[in-house]
């Protein structure tokens, strides 16, 4: 559905800050190459404490973090060939979650019937991901298309970002284009003109005018002149619950989203650049200039940090209070977040 752009006063109510995650979708937990053969991490989506582990064939498998026997925390124990076993009486866990063994069940006895929840679970772009809703649902959704991940012509820049605060304060920071001001000594854009918005059930398209003048934005390949002010559409795409961003197929940024706890998000962010230089001259400096542009944007994501969890600090002291917002982007998106969450309650 279409819906105007104009910038108009609005009260915002704090529901959006009291809902949870639709869980029926898929969650970046981990960068994949994070966790090695043998290893075993504890991770959290939306309170749920999972326990994932890479068996001895190299296969990711995700469980409740909860042995079924006494509760103690399976992240505690280590991998057993393609199993898991609790640091506890070292009961052994498959993929599954099923109980496989017990080491001092005498010969010939039944194995207890324990069973640990397991999640859905898959590596794509570097990723772990897990499905924490309905597993029967799982094969329904899908993670994010990032075809820019095996073209050659784009440099990868993964970024790692943690905000104390609800993932609906986070995600109105992305969608929030007129927040340049905060960014304007980073040489970030100004100007900031929203020129189409579109909203599903599901979704929130926005597309805006932004400028850009300075040395970075000649890097970035967004103009030719560093002096001179150029004007370009960054198109902004919420299908909930992940981002994806880009400027007229010169620079396209994914944010996966981990909403942690109400009052922890973290996100998996895949920056692509083209970089303007010939590919031989890159290759060999690719590490170089990839870390460049990821120390360029921690200092953007650090001021966005600091205003996420300033607007959560102040939710906390005082959830009644209400706010004035005047981007009907912004709107739309509290209603997909709140509508998810509902849907799922239903
Ligand atoms: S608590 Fe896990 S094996 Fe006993
Ligand atoms: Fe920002």
């Amino acid at each position: 559905m279409e819906l105007a752009t104009t910038l108009k006063s609005q009260t915002v109510h704090n529901r959006v800050r009291e809902v949870g995650i639709n869980p029926n979708y898929w969650y970046p937990v981990v960068w994949a190459d994070q966790l090695k053969v043998g290893q075993v991490m504890p991770v959290a989506i939306w309170q749920q404490a999972i326990v994932v582990y890479r068996d001895a064939s190299g296969q990711f498998h995700a469980l409740e973090d909860a042995c079924p026997h006494k509760g103690v925390a399976l992240h505690k124990g280590k991998v057993q060939g393609t199993h898991l076993a609790c640091r506890y009486h070292g009961w052994e866990f498959d993929g599954s979650g099923a109980c496989v063994s017990v080491p001092y069940l005498p010969q010939g006895q039944k194995l207890p019937c324990a069973q640990a929840r397991s999640y859905p679970i898959q590596e794509k772009y570097n990723l772990i991901w897990i499905f924490p809703g309905d597993a029967a649902l799982s094969e329904q959704s899908q993670v994010p298309d990032v075809p820019e991940f095996d073209q050659p012509d784009w440099l990868m820049v993964p970024i790692p970002t943690h905000f104390k605060a609800h993932f609906s304060i986070c995600n109105e920071n992305t969608m929030d284009v007129f927040h340049g001001y905060l960014h304007q000594e980073l040489q970030g854009w100004f100007d900031p003109v929203l020129i189409n918005l579109q909203a599903t059930e599901t979704s929130v398209c926005a597309d805006y005018k932004v400028s850009y003048k300075g040395i970075f934005t000649k890097f970035l390949g967004l103009s030719d002149n560093a002096h001179k002010v150029t004007t370009r559409t960054i198109s902004i795409r919420y299908y909930y619950p992940h981002y994806h961003s880009s400027l007229e197929g010169l620079s396209s940024l994914y944010l996966m989203r981990l909403p942690v706890s109400p009052t922890e998000t973290r996100s998996f962010s895949l920056l692509f650049v083209k970089i303007r230089l010939s590919k031989w001259l890159v290759q060999p400096i690719k590490k170089l200039i990839a870390n460049f542009i990821w120390r360029l944007f921690r200092k953007f994501v650090a001021q966005d940090c600091e205003m996420i969890e300033s607007e959560q600090q102040s939710y906390l002291a005082n959830p009644q209070r209400r706010y004035v917002e005047i981007n009907p982007a912004i709107i739309a998106l509290q209603h997909v977040i709140v509508s998810q969450y509902e849907q799922f309650i239903r």
